[in-house]
């Protein structure tokens, strides 16, 4: 008899397989029971009818707590009621582990601190295994997506010496009687292996001790970071927008079930991330927020609710260029004249806020160095970083992408915290 995942029941219909699995929940009434297996890959609900099975096995299962590990045999049988379109006749119940205390984790509503103290049996809930299978699908895109580009995979550091996104978020830590930093964005160093090897992407975690509790900002995340030699600044947004295209697009294909599980339509998400994306500048987002009735001076950041407004304006992803230089760190290409730089932030529909944070790099010796001294930044640890603009400088963009947010905006989740196995926060450390 054949082991097969709840994924495959309908290659099997009408055949007798075994299922191993853990269970999820149960309900009985009289002489039968229905009980939820879940495996990594779904939930299937497995009839035992007393008379067919005896009573040995009936009252066995009846006495299981939830989470019990076991290998299930039975039939597979089509039902157009049953939630995956298939139920199984069962016919043996192997048990595993049994279950003695009741699995924490019921499925009623239970607040969010409960259950980020339980996220290591949290992640078997209902919701949680498609998100995940979501997020490999998403990491999966993007490789493909930079593979077929012709990029190279390669690394950064996570312990450095120097600040890439302002010093505010800095982890410091003790290396060997020196300060060190856990990385914020490998950037700089993707800066440098692109001018060994022509365009570059990393995808690693990064560190912020981000003081904002929100439902955007975790503490450790995922950036996937592109580097592109000769690239300038329109070329580098048209890059983006292929990516997110491709990868959006890939995802709603793959994972339409977990999609349709989370209640996501992901034909509308398809339409979404239609090509091309609105191109604004930073100016004219301000005046948008404004008439959505979102005051803000010129010169400020965008807060939530002002991207909030961008979202439901434009009801799909929009960058936004041309910021001034102030709101944005020290190493981005002026625009000739004027006090703007070349960055863009790739703004989310739906409230979900900044996506990618990209620009074209200064290639400048002389202005970079001026511009680590306006920001009061010392040369030293950085003079790796100028020497590649002293040997070879060329002009050079990239980009990173929030993998968390991403993926929240994706499954049109609450919080980013559900979008990692193991969320790091604010005041958060366990599990
Ligand atoms: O805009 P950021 O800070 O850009 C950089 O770090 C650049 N050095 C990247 C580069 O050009 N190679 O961060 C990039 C993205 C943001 O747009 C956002 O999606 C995400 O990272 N992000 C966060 N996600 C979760 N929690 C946080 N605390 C985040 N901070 C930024
Ligand atoms: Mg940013």
């Amino acid at each position: 008899m054949k082991t097969i995942t709840i994924s495959e029941v309908e290659d099997y219909d009408g055949e007798e397989v075994t299922i191993k699995g853990w269970l999820y929940n149960r309900r009985s009434s009289g002489g039968i029971q229905f009980i939820q297996i879940r495996d990594g890959t779904g939930i299937i609900q497995g009839v035992l009818k007393e008379d067919s099975v005896g009573n040995e096995l009936f009252e066995k299962t009846l006495d299981l707590k939830r989470e019990s590990s076991l290998l299930v045999r039975g039939t597979v049988k089509e039902d157009e009621r049953a939630p995956i379109g298939y139920e199984l006749e069962v016919s043996g119940v192997e048990v595993q582990h049994s279950v003695q205390d009741d699995f924490p984790i019921t499925p009623k509503e239970h607040g969010p601190g409960f259950l980020m103290d339980n996220r290591h049996l949290w992640i078997r809930a209902k919701g949680a295994a498609p998100v995940l299978r979501i997020r490999h699908e998403l990491l999966q895109a993007l490789r493909d997506f930079f593979d077929e580009k012709g990029l190279v995979a390669t690394e950064g550091p996570i312990l450095t010496g120097v600040s890439v996104e302002g010093t505010t978020t800095l982890f410091e830590t003790d290396y060997f009687g020196e300060e060190a930093y856990l990385t914020q964005s490998s950037q700089l160093y993707l800066e440098a292996t692109a001018a060994a090897l022509d365009e570059v992407y990393w995808i690693g975690p990064v560190f912020r001790a981000e003081k904002s509790k929100t439902r955007k900002h975790l503490t450790e995340f995922w950036m996937a970071e592109a580097e592109l030699s000769w690239v300038e600044h329109e070329e580098n947004l048209d890059f983006q927008e292929d990516m997110v295209h491709y990868v959006v697009k890939r995802v709603a294909n793959e994972r339409w079930d977990e999609l349709t599980r989370l209640d996501v339509a992901p034909e509308s998400l398809i339409e979404m991330v239609e090509k091309p994306f609105p191109r604004i500048t930073y100016k004219e987002a301000v005046e948008i927020v404004n008439e959505a009735g979102e005051e803000m001076e010129y010169g400020e950041d965008f807060g939530a609710p002002a991207e909030a407004a961008l979202g439901d304006h434009f009801k799909k992803p929009v960058f936004i260029e041309a910021f001034p230089r102030e709101l944005k760190p020290f190493y981005m290409e002026p625009m000739p004249g004027d006090e703007r730089v070349y960055a863009a932030d790739l703004i989310a529909p739906d409230g979900y806020g900044e996506l990618i944070g990209g620009s074209q790099r200064i290639d400048d010796l002389d202005l970079l160095k001026q511009r680590l001294d306006e920001e009061g930044l010392p040369h030293e640890p950085y003079e790796w970083y100028l020497d590649l603009r002293r040997y070879g400088s060329v002009p050079h963009s990239g980009f990173g992408l929030g993998v968390e947010r991403t993926i929240a905006w994706i499954c049109g989740l609450d919080h980013v915290r559900e979008t990692i196995p193991f969320p790091r926060q604010i005041n958060r450390i366990y599990p």
